[in-house]
């Protein structure tokens, strides 16, 4: 809607002597139709002008009566309000035009050019199953990555692998006692996470074992080679695992920079804190105090010399700061670690980096899992591959009872299935704690993946019947979309620019996601109301290209979710 604005900034800019992206950051989206659409609140004004909202809007009103610009008719005051109507016949052609014109590209921006951002994403723990709880991070931070780059931004995904601490310690202890080499080899990830549970249990009856873990990891931190023999190990047979699951959602990192990466870069690190003198020894161990900001102390190093996820989550900025030169660094980690990414923003800041405020923290709320038909084993993790797999399957059945004649069943069930899981968790706003309801997300007339999946491969089968994948263009088209529910679709698909750079410049895919769910509802709505195949020719052809640009929209905008649209379901 930008573009429309703009003209109606120019408009009012010298009559009510604002600048013209001032106006335009004034107006708003009436609440019915018949105010118009597009609304100059006067309140601002009135105290500059000692008048009323109303008695300025009158007046504005009697100004441009009789005016009109390109895109708009008339406007007209109403309360405090001026409200503006748009030329619907013009405004619905030109809006057509740049959609299909625009076609893939359609809501992209270059607002982002030069712009390179590093995504510090998804992030497992090594050792312990690729779990639900890193789904959020995963698919949210894929889904920045994907909205960023449209931007024009230049993204550079980094999966921050926790492939380094004390756990590695454990797990070799665990391993050299009770490890067998065949299980290891059936079942990888849950062989390791059911050692690493089992040492905790024997742990607590015999506390030895913490103090051998503690003498394997620090043969590992000195670089012993029985040691590092045992942690490649560990963490290959991980990668491998968590690379099936990254496959099966399409992303790639442009690097899996785990903690361990960073490892020959922690003395410098811990220097550089100390040449800048903001680091003390407390009892043995470095610290970084940070009472004065209302924070806990910044430790980088322990008493018995080992250091800690913030000393590597320090050498990791300094890295990609020197690596990437990047313009900013998004963290997309769980609101659980506020405090560390405070702690780590301080320490940087303390160490005089002007770009330390570049580095943020973009947190998200929890994930639970409804009980129900995804049944746990008792004591079991519950895994995010298993969570793909059962939500294709459900989706798989789904399809099958609605359409059993669908020729291509399995990409159909992997876009549901892997939509559901993705749209469950992007539909809603990130810091919210999440429930994940499989009927829900699978519900194709709730707020769903499906729902808008449902919508886009309806568009494609009427095209189909039409014989018409690219309807041709026609001047004048925009004409004949007159009806209520013609204009609210025109007016949704204009809206899709600047949904995306809403969603990117507040770091909120959900933005995106219920935007989605407007345009397929207002398609259904006007689908219900507007049959397309029948009457006369230009207003079937007419409709033909509106529902060719809602295909348009629906589809660019599941892409930048990460999820993908099928022509049949
Ligand atoms: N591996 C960590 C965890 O699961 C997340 C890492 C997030 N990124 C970072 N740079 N600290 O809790």
């Amino acid at each position: 809607m930008d573009h429309y604005k703009k003209e109606i900034g120019r408009a009012l800019a010298p009559l009510v002597e604002l600048a013209v992206p001032r106006v335009v950051e004034l107006l708003e989206e009436p609440p019915e139709p018949a105010m118009g659409d597009l609304a100059f609140p006067c309140f601002t004004l009135a105290a500059r002008q000692k008048q009323s909202p109303a008695a300025i809007a009158a007046a504005l009103g009697r100004s441009l009566s009789g005016e009109r610009g390109v895109f708009w008719e008339k406007a007209a005051p109403r309360g405090p309000y001026l409200n503006f109507y748009l030329d619907y016949p013009v405004f619905s052609d030109d809006i057509l035009k740049r959609v299909l014109a625009g076609g893939p590209d359609y809501g992209k921006s270059d607002r982002g050019r030069g712009e390179v951002i590093v995504i510090d994403y998804s992030s497992p723990n090594i050792c312990k199953p690729f779990g639900i709880g890193h789904i959020r991070s995963t698919v949210i931070g894929h889904a920045l990555s994907l909205i960023l780059e449209s931007q024009g931004c230049r993204c550079i995904g980094i999966n921050h692998l926790g492939d380094w601490g004390t756990q590695f310690g454990k797990m070799i202890v665990a391993y050299k006692r009770w490890g067998d080499d065949q299980k290891l080899k059936q079942d990888p990830v849950n062989y390791l996470y059911y050692l690493y549970v089992r040492f905790h249990q024997e742990a607590e009856a015999d506390p030895a074992l913490e103090e051998e873990a503690r003498l394997w990891f620090k043969r590992l931190e000195k670089g012993e080679a029985e040691a590092v023999t045992y942690w490649e190990l560990f963490r290959r047979l991980s990668l491998e695992n968590y690379e099936q699951v990254y496959d099966l959602l399409g992303i790639r990192f442009s690097y899996h920079h785990g903690e361990s990466h960073y490892n020959d870069m922690l003395d410098d690190t811990i220097r550089f804190v100390q040449e800048k003198g903001i680091a003390q020894e407390s009892e043995g161990a470095l610290i970084v105090d940070l009472e004065k900001y209302g924070l806990p102390p910044a430790m980088l190093r322990k008493k018995d010399g080992a250091t800690l996820y913030l000393t590597r989550d320090l050498a990791a900025a300094l890295y990609r700061k020197r690596t990437f030169n990047f313009t900013r660094a998004l963290y997309v980690v769980g609101a659980e670690q506020t405090l560390h990414f405070q702690q780590m923003v301080k320490v940087l800041e303390l160490l005089g980096l002007s770009w330390a405020k570049e580095c943020i923290h973009v947190p998200f709320g929890l994930i639970r899992f409804k009980e129900g038909r995804m049944s746990t084993r008792k004591g079991k993790m519950i895994l995010l591959a298993d969570v793909l797999q059962r939500a294709i399957n459900l989706a798989r059945e789904i399809i099958e009872e609605k359409n059993p004649t669908l020729a291509n069943k399995e990409s159909a069930a992997r876009a549901v299935g892997l939509g559901a899981v993705r749209f469950g968790d992007l539909s809603n706003d990130r810091i919210k704690d999440i429930e994940f309801d499989w009927e829900k997300v699978l519900d194709f007339s709730g707020e769903t993946a499906a729902y808008i999946q449902y919508a886009h491969a309806r568009i494609c089968s009427i095209l189909r019947r039409a014989g018409l994948d690219e309807p041709d263009w026609f001047e004048g088209a925009g004409g004949h979309l007159g009806q209520v529910e013609e204009r609210a679709l025109v007016k949704t698909l204009a809206a899709f620019p600047e949904k995306i750079s809403d969603a990117a410049g507040s770091y909120r895919p959900s933005i995106l996601a219920r935007y989605l769910i407007d345009v397929a509802r207002d398609f259904n709505r006007f689908y219900h109301e507007c049959p397309v195949l029948v009457g006369q020719q230009e207003l079937r052809r007419a409709r033909l290209l509106l529902i060719a640009a809602v295909r348009r929209v629906l589809k660019n905008g599941l892409g930048l979710l990460g999820i993908a649209a099928p022509g049949e379901m």
